[in-house]
């Protein structure tokens, strides 16, 4: 698990403003920066988190099998470029984006992402795979939604205990570990095998948000509260996102792992982030311009870096 522990420090280019509101009577960052921003360098920017934190979880759960192989090397490479992907790029975007607010703020997020998954996403993937003959997938789908409607009740009550000092914050949820072998996606529709992939972002995001929302509960004073959303953010990882994974077959052999990354990275460097800077520019959006910039000049060394580990 990649520490985040750099994330309550500033960063050397976009201030922590987000990160830093304090949980009490702190003005509700959501936020002089983002507002400002035009609406489509906002959609780039939700592009980029969920991106981001799905690079940071691929390569970690890539780290884990090139240990397995026993190419400790490329793991550590993998390591180390997914806490880039999380610390620098994701972090980034969410300070831009606004994504932190006060703790109230961070769980009605929450329990919003929580809500629309447990009553909308997860009863459709599961009643889709059902349909399609999926049947392991749809029974993995049904599991996740009832785990999703534990999740908003407990930051509900959370909500309750922040805004009106009425009953306690929740026990963290227990994560069961979910390992993640190299294999070949385990469904047959194409439909399933995409709502994998949708459910996977998500949970991907998820996670990342939350060890945002922790490390600011924990700065603002209220521990019971982060270690609740540190908590849930296992569970979205290492057990909704890998179960999801193991299905998708999203982890290959080290050598396939390392082709997917460098196609990504590559096309995040040329692509992605250039025309995301491209269009910030072109409405005035400079700060975001630069950071997407910056990104991409961080993506081509790290699709060098996968590139020369493949040879
Ligand atoms: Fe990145
Ligand atoms: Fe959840
Ligand atoms: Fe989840
Ligand atoms: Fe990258």
């Amino acid at each position: 698990m990649v520490s985040l522990c750099a994330l309550t420090a500033a960063s050397p280019t976009v201030p922590a403003l987000a990160l830093a509101a304090p949980g009490g009577g702190a003005p509700p960052t959501p936020h002089a920066a983002a507002r400002a921003l035009h609406a489509q360098t906002l959609g780039d920017l939700d592009t980029t988190l969920h991106g981001e934190a799905f690079a940071h979880a691929s390569y970690l759960l890539f780290a884990a099998e090139a240990d397995r192989e026993g190419h400790p090397a490329v793991g550590k490479l993998f390591r180390s470029t997914a806490h880039t992907e999380l610390n620098e790029h994701l972090h980034q975007a969410a300070v831009l984006a606004g994504l932190v607010g006060t703790n109230a703020a961070n769980l009605r997020r929450a329990i919003d992402g929580e809500t629309y998954e447990h009553q909308v996403m997860y009863h459709r993937f599961a009643d889709q795979a059902r349909e399609d003959g999926d049947l392991e997938a749809a029974d993995l789908f049904s599991e996740i939604a009832a785990d999703e409607g534990r999740h908003r009740s407990a930051f509900r009550t959370a909500l309750t205990a922040v805004t009106t000092g009425r009953g306690t914050v929740p026990a963290p949820p227990e994560a069961d570990m979910v390992p993640v072998p190299a294999g070949l996606p385990k469904v047959k529709a194409a439909r399933t095998k995409a709502n994998l992939d949708t459910a996977m972002r998500g949970e991907a995001l998820a996670h990342a948000k939350y060890m945002l929302f922790a490390a600011h509960a924990r700065q603002s004073g209220n521990a019971a509260l982060a270690r609740l959303f540190e908590g849930t953010a296992k569970v979205e990882a290492h057990e909704h996102l890998a179960g999801e994974a193991v299905l998708a077959g999203l982890v290959r052999t080290t050598k396939e792992n390392l082709r997917t990354a460098v196609t990504g990275e590559r096309h995040e460097a040329t692509t992605v982030y250039p025309g995301f800077a491209e269009r910030a520019t072109a409405v005035g959006d400079t700060a975001a311009a630069r950071f997407f910039r910056d990104t991409a000049g961080d993506e081509a060394r790290h699709a060098a870096a996968f590139q020369e580990a493949l040879d």
